[in-house]
């Protein structure tokens, strides 16, 4: 087998509580598993551990027990840290700069000068859709433009993986589908996408593969297909069937020995619907 783009072995993560004599386990003995090329999401409701355990695979905090690796490298290492970008929580940006200067900060942090950064800065604003507002300042971003600049400084030094801690919190449907359709972008160039959230629906479209948090422990783990299964059962959509045709449907499951258990119309989802009810009133802002 290849190797995993992240893997954590046996992770506990305990933070003591000071002045008062007890700890927080926020991490209990957890194993992943991220595969190069898939995009894996971590949920779990608020203080469930999710960007602890994220803050551990990238150095930032360290583990009580336990390791974590970034394509094999262990997460004390400098090295580990080459291969990976990250979008925290709530990034702070500096909001007089321009998306381009931003960008410009961040590219020379990671070293880049001259005509590569130049290149690289444009590159990143049309890969976050953002290359129109290039000289305006932050400060006048949505949350979803301000995420998307977030991701565009994750990418600067074109990490073969991206950690998003939350990617979608506060921002809007249009907003989260952008950066959803961004997350797809990112996956059909090969590049591995680690990402957290508390926003189930908006995890079901872009991931390959879900964990489930539950105060520190991983209560269920498995591809999206696998844990939307409902196992047993076969879901048949018709056009244009009459009446007789469903009684007759279900009398021949019944002599197959079958049963119908359900008849509906198909439901659209209400984020669907909500954006295209927005989508032709579009906002040219965003
Ligand atoms: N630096 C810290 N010191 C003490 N407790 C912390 C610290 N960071 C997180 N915690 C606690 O650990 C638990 C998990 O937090 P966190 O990983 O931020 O959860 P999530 O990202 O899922 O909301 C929470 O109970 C939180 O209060
Ligand atoms: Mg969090």
């Amino acid at each position: 087998m290849s190797e995993p783009a992240v893997a954590v072995t046996g992770l506990t993560k305990v933070f003591p509580v000071p002045l008062q004599r007890r700890s927080i386990v926020a991490v209990r003995d957890l194993n992943l598993r991220v595969d190069a090329g898939q995009v894996y999401g971590l949920l779990g409701p608020n203080g469930s551990g999710k960007s602890t355990t994220l803050k551990i695979i990238l150095g930032l905090v360290s583990p009580t027990r336990g390791k974590t690796e970034i394509f094999g490298h262990d997460s004390s290492r400098v090295a580990s840290r080459e291969s990976v970008g990250f979008l925290p929580e709530s990034p702070y940006f500096y909001k007089y700069l321009t998306a381009a200067e931003t960008l410009r900060f961040y590219g020379k942090l990671c070293g880049m000068r001259g005509e590569r950064l130049s290149a690289r800065i444009d590159e990143l604003l049309e890969l976050v859709r953002l290359t129109e507002a290039r000289n305006r300042r932050l400060r006048g971003f949505s949350k979803g433009m301000l995420q998307r600049i977030g991701l565009a400084q994750a990418l600067a030094h074109e990490p073969q993986l991206v950690i998003l801690d939350e990617p979608t919190a506060g921002v809007d449907p249009a907003g989260s589908r952008e950066i959803r359709d961004l997350i797809l972008d990112l996956k059909q160039r090969g590049i591995t996408v680690l990402l957290s959230s508390h926003l189930l629906e908006q995890v079901q479209e872009v991931c390959d593969r879900v964990g489930i948090l539950a105060n520190g422990v991983l209560v269920r783990e498995g591809t999206m297909t696998e844990l939307l299964a409902v196992q047993n059962q076969t879901e048949v959509v018709l056009e244009g069937a009459r009446p007789e045709l469903l009684t007759q449907i279900a009398a021949l499951a019944t002599n197959a020995g079958a049963r119908v258990i359900d008849q509906r119309t198909p439901q659209t989802t209400l984020e669907q619907l909500f954006l295209e009810a927005t989508e032709r009133s579009g906002d040219a802002s965003r």
